[in-house]
């Protein structure tokens, strides 16, 4: 069984191809690049998943060395995401699943990150902690779903590494060059806000950019930032370890790539005795693959949706019966 699976719910466009052993025969992607200082423009970002579209599917088939004929079922990112661009990836899955006639399965963004992170790891049960532009949250498998023993209240990670590289005047996606100047940076205290298993980043932000303001240094604030911040995710991951009993931990999602964050959590998992997995940097942020995958996995395990509409801009992780694991 071979799966096609498009992605495209913000910046990127991808096409990826795997097969039932899980060998991902292509990944094709192209991505749209945000105004300097701006974040995404959702409609422009649309328009370029319009003009890429075909491009990027005749590169993935051509990659994989198959035609459409050899591909047993299609599958899509339909949420959650920005409305534009879910639509439009939505409605070119449609239509290739209508002229080549082939099923179709609309996937959760969010479960395809999981799953690709599980694939290309080998984690088997961990807690995973799904760090991106529009997700912040500590989730684990329990009874068929997985569950989000925490979350950010407010804002995501992934928006504090970009709004504050937007601040500092430079593109969106932020996360690299927040890392790379914080290498240079010295500290300074900035809030740090846990309730139990949940995160408070909007404060730690607000403050940063204050001090940013006052003329305190580039380089510290970022170094502040990726230290308290992680610090946070570091804490409620610990927590949700320990309410759990599992001892795997894997991170996935754009923010996993940051190697202190991999580096802070790699001294809590080992102090604990437990094992840490993170998705390798191809995997991280968004492609076709992750969406192939979990499409595969669900349609050979009798996926059903409880989705009303092709897509779901607020689609939630929680939502989605796992009848795989
Ligand atoms: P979601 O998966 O929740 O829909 P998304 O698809 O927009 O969100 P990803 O592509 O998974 O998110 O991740 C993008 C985020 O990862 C951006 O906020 C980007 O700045 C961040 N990021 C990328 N590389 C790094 C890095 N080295 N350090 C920190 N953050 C990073
Ligand atoms: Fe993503």
């Amino acid at each position: 069984m071979i799966s096609l699976g498009l992605e495209g719910t913000a910046h990127t466009f991808g096409c990826g191809i795997v097969n039932e052993k899980g060998e991902i025969l292509s990944n094709e992607k192209s991505s749209y690049i945000a105004p300097l200082g701006k974040g995404i423009i959702p409609t422009d970002a649309a328009e370029h998943h319009s003009k890429v579209k075909e491009e990027i599917l005749r590169r993935s088939l051509e990659k994989a060395d198959i035609t459409m004929r050899d591909i047993d079922v299609i599958a899509y990112s339909a949420g959650p995401g920005l409305a534009p661009c879910l639509l439009v990836t939505a409605n070119f899955a449609e239509k290739i699943s209508t002229d080549y006639n082939k099923p179709l399965v609309p996937v959760h963004h969010g479960v395809g990150h999981i799953e690709i992170g599980r694939l290309t790891t080998g984690a088997k049960d961990p807690i995973i902690v799904y760090l991106s532009g529009g997700h912040t949250a500590i989730i684990g498998y329990t009874e068929g779903y997985y569950k989000i023993f925490g979350e950010t209240e407010n804002i995501t990670l992934g928006n504090v590494v970009d709004m504050l590289a937007r601040e500092i005047g430079l593109s969106s996606p932020g996360g690299p060059y927040i890392e790379k100047l914080a290498l240079k940076g010295n500290f300074v205290e900035l809030p740090y806000t846990v309730k139990g298993c949940d995160l408070s980043f909007s404060g730690t932000l607000t403050a940063a950019i204050n001090k940013l303001k006052r003329g305190i240094p580039k380089e510290d604030i970022c170094y502040s930032v990726q230290e308290t911040c992680f610090s946070m995710v570091v804490e409620v991951t610990e927590r949700a370890l320990a309410h759990t009993g599992k001892n795997e931990v894997l991170l996935v999602g754009g923010v996993a790539a940051n190697k202190r964050l991999q580096n802070m959590f790699d001294v809590m998992v080992g102090e604990r005795g437990g094992k840490l997995y993170v998705v390798p940097h191809e995997y991280s942020g968004d492609q076709g693959a992750m969406i192939s995958w979990v499409g595969l996995l669900s349609y050979k395990s009798g996926w059903s949706s409880n989705l009303k509409d092709k897509i779901n801009p607020r689609w939630r992780i929680d939502e989605i019966k796992i009848n795989w694991f």
